[in-house]
């Protein structure tokens, strides 16, 4: 055993396939291979939250929690991880405190131990409810840095933020470097200052998207970085993280060795391999993801956002104007006080760009979501906002918010739980109809078995599977 073995996450249950495969991993494509990783020896195993949530419902007619737990029962030695958005949990507005509480606690009740908390702007306060119910239940709080480049971000300024997560009671810091963004000298300097100044375990998380990834991690193992976020090989690197096995092999003998047996790795990779190939049979992953792209070093923006630009570009029929918005997103990003690009933010960021360049004027038309950027509603962004397009957007002083924004929120937690009625099994269907009441209540639906009947009376053999599931709904739903 090494003196100071880097620890490992991996991500092939959530992020690698959420970042490769449009998160369409199904339960039944991990259970196989648990009792392997759960043999590994991760630091931990992320595999929840994040989209996954979502995706269950509304691709895979899967229940996230009945996932979770089955996950739970064939993992019981690792801590199972998950990816939280703060205040927004893991939908796209901001929840009530009550609402935050009962999630943190479900998450934790049913199999969860990490919680790793980030705010796409960075403010702590849209991060405080969540680390507090976290850590109150009993989960371990992973509070985030969400990295970028700006003016305004600078090496001081992750420090600090650290700093304050550690004095709010996270119990590891993490850095989310989420675009690719963070350089391996970068790196090796920023986890060399936040481990003098921190004394909790620090976890950096990158991709592969730039083709830095692999020389990110090295450098950070060099500076002391405790634990990093890989994927096994056949759904890491492109889009993905970088891969386990080739660090693991990089860094055995030395006195960061994992203590990972490559064997055993590769074990888990041939499940995958199949996995991997039928998502791509299916259409779920395209290869295209694979290509490193160096745009995004170039233009700072994440390869996510440059695609959605293209998109939204030739919907209005001007693919042409392309080098127009590219230039015209850090002027946004620079008058919104250089918001980190990352959900929701890099959409908002984005078509308003789009907006700008496309009506010939700037801010002619602002969109309802950028408003509530410059009216604060989603917390205090890193710099400051351009106060000409405050006023061309037109929102009066009495409308900016300054305190935390969920401070405003009533709690919702009964209101939800009212308007859902019988039509929750359990207590943890009302935080699925809380954060995506149509997917959810489709999801019901279907589940209940009405959708089948009322739909497709005469499709027996999705009625049969829906039997199926159903009695395996009941059977673990307690
Ligand atoms: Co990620």
């Amino acid at each position: 055993m090494a003196k100071n073995p880097l620890r490992i996450t991996d991500t092939i249950l959530r992020d690698a396939h959420q970042s490769q495969a449009a998160t369409r991993m199904r339960t039944e494509d991990m259970l196989p291979a648990c009792e392997l990783l759960d043999n590994m020896g991760y630091w931990s195993l992320e595999c929840w939250g994040g989209a996954t949530f979502d995706s269950c419902m509304r691709f895979l007619n899967e229940d996230p929690w009945e996932r979770l737990r089955a996950l739970k029962k064939a993992m019981p030695k690792t801590p199972l991880q998950m990816l939280l958005r703060g205040q927004n949990l893991l939908g796209y507005k901001h929840y009530a405190d009550d609402v935050v509480e009962q999630f943190c606690k479900k998450s934790i009740e049913n199999g969860i131990q990490v919680v790793r908390i980030f705010d796409a702007l960075n403010d702590p306060r849209n991060m405080e409810a969540a680390m507090k119910y976290t850590k109150y239940y009993g989960g371990t709080v992973e509070a985030c840095i969400s990295y970028t480049i700006s003016p305004v971000h600078d090496e001081d300024y992750f420090v600090r933020l650290a700093c304050q997560l550690q004095d709010m009671g996270a119990d590891t810091i993490a850095i989310k470097d989420m675009a690719n963004l963070l350089l391996p000298y970068e790196a090796y300097s920023l986890v060399k200052r936040l481990k003098s100044e921190l004394s909790i375990p620090l976890h950096l998380h990158t991709h592969n998207t730039t083709g830095t990834g692999d020389m990110v991690y090295l450098k950070a193992a060099e500076a002391g970085v405790d634990i990093v976020d890989t994927a096994l090989s056949p759904l890491a690197n492109g889009t993905s993280q970088p891969t386990t096995e080739s660090l693991v092999a990089t860094l055995a003998g030395t006195d960061r060795d994992t203590g990972l047996d490559l064997s055993k790795l590769s074990e888990a990779a041939v499940h995958f391999r199949k996995v991997a190939q039928r998502l791509q049979d299916e259409g779920s992953l395209n290869t295209k993801v694979l290509h490193v792209d160096t745009n995004t070093l170039l233009y700072q923006v994440p390869g996510g956002m440059l695609s959605n630009l293209i998109s939204q570009l030739k919907q209005a029929n001007a693919e042409d104007k392309y080098y127009d918005v590219l230039a015209e997103v850090p002027k946004v990003r620079a008058d919104f006080g250089y918001l980190p690009l990352v959900t929701p933010t890099s959409q908002i960021v984005g078509s308003q760009a789009v907006l700008n360049v496309l009506t010939g004027e700037r801010y002619k038309m602002v969109t309802k979501e950028a408003k509530g950027v410059l009216k604060g509603e989603y917390g205090k962004v890193p710099g400051e906002i351009n106060e000409e397009v405050r006023k061309k957007a037109g929102i009066k002083p009495e409308e900016i918010i300054t305190c935390r924004p969920a401070d405003l929120i009533e709690p919702e937690y009964d209101k939800y739980k009212a308007e859902l009625g019988d039509r929750a099994h359990k207590e943890e269907d009302v935080l699925s109809y809380a954060l995506f009441p149509q997917v959810a209540m489709k999801f019901f639906d279907w589940r209940d078995g009405k959708a089948a009947e009322e739909a497709a009376p005469k499709a027996a053999p999705a009625k049969a599977e829906n039997e199926v599931r159903r009695l395996y709904v009941q059977d673990s739903g307690k």
